[in-house]
């Protein structure tokens, strides 16, 4: 049986159904279901976009603008490499000297226009390689983070809320004066000490929840606009701003 359901551009199209004699269980049938049909992900596959997961960057830019040519942005838990399409185009990222850098344990394909390192954001190490590659302080510091799910909802969002809380206390240690942060929290999830560390050292903090995100998904993002600065303006980890 089949019905129709809109694209994201508005038009018309035959809904597809997996049948169930197929021998998957009935959450991946629905799972896999839900993909065939999501508009954004026939948007991505056609424009050439890694994930769907760019058009939630996408949507959030156009509302509270950014990104903008020029800047310098550090994206945490980049593959498959969506969220970095979409910087390395709105910054207009020289791939000869890219102006973002991603970090993923996951190995994904070059973007080009991003530097990326293959390794764990929790890794000591990781804050210095990633201000190494990006050569000066960042203007944004993006987060897309999210644990690998163990099947256990409360496991996995406290795993997810450290992310978060780590990627903030890195935003807050390496950012430009003025600059943002961009982070995957849950509904109901963020700690009311995250946001109060976010208050206290950015000019305004907002939940946005773009029409990418599923409705259905708990996810949602935590937006820091207007890094106050460091009070002696230090910077935690050194960068050669002159390259
Ligand atoms: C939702 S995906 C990101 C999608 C990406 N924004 C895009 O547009 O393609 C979340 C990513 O976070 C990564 N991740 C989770 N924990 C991480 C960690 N500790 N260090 C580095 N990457 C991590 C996962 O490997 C996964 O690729």
């Amino acid at each position: 049986m089949s019905g129709t359901r809109k694209t994201v551009t508005g038009a018309r199209a035959l809904k597809t159904r997996v049948k169930k004699k197929r021998g998957l269980k009935n959450s991946s049938r629905r799972w896999l279901e839900r993909h065939l049909n999501d508009p954004y992900v026939h948007r991505a596959q056609a424009e050439g976009m890694r994930s769907r997961a760019a058009y939630k960057l996408s949507e959030i830019d156009d509302k509270h603008k950014l990104l903008k040519p020029g800047l310098r942005v550090i994206d945490l838990g980049a593959a498959p490499g969506g969220w970095c399409q979409v910087a390395a185009e709105r910054v207009g990222s020289d791939p000869e000297k890219p102006s973002v850098v991603g970090i993923d344990y996951l190995e994904m394909d070059p973007v080009p226009g991003a530097v990326i390192l293959q390794m764990d954001f929790l890794d000591d190490e990781a804050p210095q390689r990633l201000m190494e590659a990006l050569g000066g302080e960042p203007d944004l510091v993006i987060s897309d983070m999210a644990a690998p799910t163990t099947g256990h909802r409360r496991t996995d969002h406290i795993r997810t809320m450290h992310l978060c809380e780590t990627a903030a206390d890195f935003a807050i240690s390496v950012l430009r004066e003025g600059g943002h942060f961009l982070a995957k929290t849950f509904q109901g999830g963020a700690e009311n000490s995250l946001l109060d560390q976010l208050k206290k050292n950015f000019k305004s903090v907002h939940h946005v929840k773009p029409q990418a995100s599923r409705s259905e998904s708990v996810e949602l993002y935590l937006l820091a606009k207007g890094f106050k600065g460091r009070p002696d303006d230090g910077n935690a980890y050194e960068a050669d701003d002159s390259s």
